[in-house]
């Protein structure tokens, strides 16, 4: 049982922003669902140092590539330490053990027949680090996605025979019952990669001469190799290829990317790993791209939103929460501050907020702060767990966070109204047993929505536990649960437990 996950590794050029951070929260999400599953996971992320476009951006601020790739570096490893991001291991493609399977890799490509020298004429868009045909540009010759001219390169390179392996890539994409299909998703996307598999595979440039910001071709040093191919190989150096264990990890489970990316994990990646022997991806998933206020966003433009203004307006957890699901995992999503202050104003401070907030000062004012000493009524957890029987699982497995982040919000909600419907304020004047039967079953059913806000907001997660007087290390109990999704029969807190005291966990944001 073994779950092995991946971002993209980012360009240092860049600092990070809520797009890097958004696909980084949903693998570390998916990460935690899989550990609170038992399974063993590696979940890898890091940065993408070498390349024209590094050494340019080194070149303008003044500085050596080195310097600017340490500095950036550590950037994504502070908003990663920020956004609590649980990854296994961080790679730097400058890593000296990052060259040794480059090395090793490209050198076993060479030594199969499988790379020839030949002169290449086209043009390269630094912004993308590769090359595209005059059909590939728009009406003036410009990319589509960075709108600057790429610049016409000519020279003799080393070239990858992918062609050798279109026949059996087609193969393995469309036929599902192969026994290494690869999963692309979402659908028209996977579409798209068939669509232009079935037009013919060319073989890929994978050196430059000019470029010396790179790792040298083992068997020709006056080359560097391509960038893509030297970031791609990360997915092997990070689980310790080629020494080591690195094979206990492989077939990777899940490549995470945005969709401009998508061509090269689904095509370029499989055909090194088929001409190195080793196995192929299970699944790769693209998502869309964000845009801010209806723009791309995009440093010189000046609209990025980084993880840090995010952490700094609504805490940590927060932050991971909105960052994934104010939009789907798959489409583009437009976003905007005030479309995440909504959010958050609607889902974190009114709805769970309040949840915990009023059943805490029922507690309190009624309880002496602990759990009212009377015969525990399950139905109102149980029909919590019933939303989260039926399609949490499902969602989180698919990536679905939006959908799992719904189910949450109709758990909150269903509570919410139960409080308002028992009226407990009244029934604190007329029934103090029945208030005390209905406060302990809020209290069972907030322990069982912390066991489900776990992934997504770990600290809160575990601090509503501690508020609400559950009993047991909550990471132990969520894993005990999600083997069946069953309740156990004397709930998660037991009646006399010490509750915390009421506290505004999400404060209203305006
Ligand atoms: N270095 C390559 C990836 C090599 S992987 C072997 C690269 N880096 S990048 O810095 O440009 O980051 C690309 C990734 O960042 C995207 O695939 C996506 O995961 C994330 N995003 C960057 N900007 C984004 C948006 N505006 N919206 C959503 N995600 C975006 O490509």
């Amino acid at each position: 049982m073994k779950f092995y996950i991946t971002t993209p590794i980012y360009y240092v050029n860049d600092i990070p922003h809520i797009g890097h951070s958004y696909t980084t929260v949903v693998a570390d999400i998916l990460a935690r669902w899989k550990r609170l599953n038992n399974y063993d996971v590696f979940f890898l992320t890091g940065t993408d140092e070498h390349g024209t476009k590094i050494a340019q951006a080194a070149k303008e601020k003044g500085v050596a590539p080195y310097e600017l790739c340490n500095q950036m570096s550590s950037k994504f490893k502070e908003a990663w330490q920020l956004l609590n991001i649980s990854y296994t291991n961080f790679i730097r493609t400058t890593d000296n053990k990052h060259f040794e399977s480059v090395e090793k890799i490209v050198q076993i490509l060479f030594d199969k027949g499988l790379i020839f020298k030949k002169k290449y004429e086209g043009f390269y868009c630094v912004g993308c680090e590769r090359f595209y045909v005059s059909k590939d540009l728009d009406e003036n010759g410009c990319c589509f996605l960075h709108k600057t001219k790429p610049v016409l390169q000519s020279e003799e390179n080393y070239f990858f025979r992918v062609s050798q392996f279109e026949g059996d890539l087609l193969e393995r994409i469309t036929n599902l019952n192969h026994k290494e299909h690869i999963q692309i998703l979402p659908e028209e996307r996977r579409n798209e990669i068939i669509g232009k598999l079935k037009l013919g595979l060319e073989d890929i440039s994978i050196s430059r001469t000019a470029i010396d910001w790179g790792i040298p071709l083992p068997f020709d040093k006056s080359q560097t190799v391509y960038v893509w191919i030297d970031a791609l190989i990360n997915y092997l150096t990070g689980i310790g290829f080629p020494k080591g264990e690195f094979k206990k990890y492989l077939p990777v489970d899940v490549h995470l990317m945005a969709k401009d990316i998508l061509w090269f994990h689904s095509v370029i990646w499989p055909a090194i790993l088929m001409g190195t022997d080793l196995d192929l991806p299970k699944k790769i998933y693209s998502h869309g791209f964000f845009t801010l206020n209806g723009n791309k966003m995009s440093k010189s433009l000046g609209n990025v939103i980084s993880p840090e203004e995010l952490v700094n307006k609504y805490g940590v957890d927060s932050a991971r929460y909105l960052t994934v699901t104010l939009i789907p995992f798959g489409p583009d999503g437009d976003i905007s501050w005030e479309s995440l202050t909504l959010k958050y104003n609607t889902d974190l401070a009114n709805n769970l907020g309040n949840l915990l907030s009023r059943t805490l000062k029922m507690a309190e004012k009624n309880f002496n702060n602990t759990i009212p000493q009377t015969i525990p009524d399950l139905s109102l957890v149980k029909q919590v767990g019933n939303i989260f029987k039926e399609n949490f699982a499902y969602n989180m497995d698919n990536i679905a966070l939006h959908k799992a982040a719904e189910n949450l919000q109709s758990a909150i909600t269903l509570v919410n109204q139960q409080i308002e419907r028992d009226a407990p304020w009244k029934l604190a004047k007329t029934d103090k047993e029945k208030l005390a039967v209905s406060v302990y079953s809020y209290l069972q059913a907030i322990d069982l929505i912390a066991i489900h806000l776990l992934c997504f907001m770990p600290e809160i997660a575990q601090k509503i536990w501690f508020l609400a007087g559950a009993s047991g290390d909550i990471q132990e109990i969520a894993k005990k649960y999600f083997n069946s999704f069953n309740i156990p029969d004397e709930g998660f807190s037991i009646v006399n437990a010490k509750l915390g005291n009421s506290e505004i966990l999400f404060p209203r944001i305006s």
